[in-house]
């Protein structure tokens, strides 16, 4: 019997990363649900190999959704808030990578990784510097991984999905939000899945998705 393929999805438990790892499972993939509620912190490397180490083999898929925001406007963001957020969006997202990756390489396997970005990273606002900072640089980090890892088979794609119904942008509280502007968490599920399961070229470039659009900027 052929085995499954295995994914990998950090943020697994809530919003787009639960829609994803539902997806995948239903499209026949063996799905590995990674966050704190499952003991895995992307900001802590050693909860991640403890992870990797506990799977049968190495799983060629890999998607980041692990994020946080925080509340508050700029001046008046404590410095701990701001490394909070850094620390898990971006060197959460480095620290998952970075595991998955080196593992496909040790193992001379290809595979691919989806990050999740934001518009936010085009537009950081005052009232969410942090995180429209981090998503910025994570946008900076796929274009250098998806070249750097290329000549290993590995493709890195990045996805920016605007407005997306989940916990995370309710609690933000935004007073004015158009809910049939609304991303569903679905939607952006079934973006992840046809970027991981078809033959899609990447050069790591954000491809930005929202209910009117989903276009690549070049
Ligand atoms: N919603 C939007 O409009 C939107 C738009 C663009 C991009 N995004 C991005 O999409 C991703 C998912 O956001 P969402 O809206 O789905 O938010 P969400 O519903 O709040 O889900 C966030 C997920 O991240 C996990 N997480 C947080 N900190 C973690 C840590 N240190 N280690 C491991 N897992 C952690 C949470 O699980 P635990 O609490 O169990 O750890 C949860 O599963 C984020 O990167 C976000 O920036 C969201």
């Amino acid at each position: 019997m052929a085995t499954k393929e295995q994914v990998v999805i950090t943020g697994a438990s809530s919003g787009i990363g639960l829609a994803v790892a539902d997806e995948l499972e239903q499209q026949g993939l063996q799905v590995h649900r990674f966050s704190r509620r499952t003991g895995v912190d992307v900001t802590d490397p050693d909860t991640l190999t403890q992870a990797y180490n506990e799977l049968r083999e190495e799983p060629r898929f890999l998607v980041c959704s692990a994020g946080i925001s925080e509340p508050g406007t700029f001046p008046d963001v404590p410095v701990m808030s701001w490394r909070r957020v850094m620390d898990t969006n971006l060197t959460g997202t480095y620290i998952a990578v970075r595991e998955h990756t080196q593992r496909l390489i040790d193992a001379g396997k290809t595979g691919a990784v989806v990050l999740i970005g934001s518009p936010s990273g085009r537009r950081p606002s005052l009232d969410n510097l942090a995180y429209g900072v981090s998503k910025a640089a994570i946008v900076a980090m796929g274009i250098g991984l998806a070249k750097g890892l290329e000549p290993h088979g590995i493709k890195v794609h990045m996805l920016c999905p605007s407005h997306v119904d989940t916990p995370m942008l309710r609690l933000r509280g935004f007073p004015d939000l158009n809910h049939l502007a609304l991303l569903q968490p679905q939607e952006v599920a079934r973006e992840v899945a046809r970027l991981l399961l078809t033959d899609t070229f990447t050069d790591g470039q954000p491809i930005y998705m929202s209910r009117m659009v989903a276009a690549k900027q070049t």
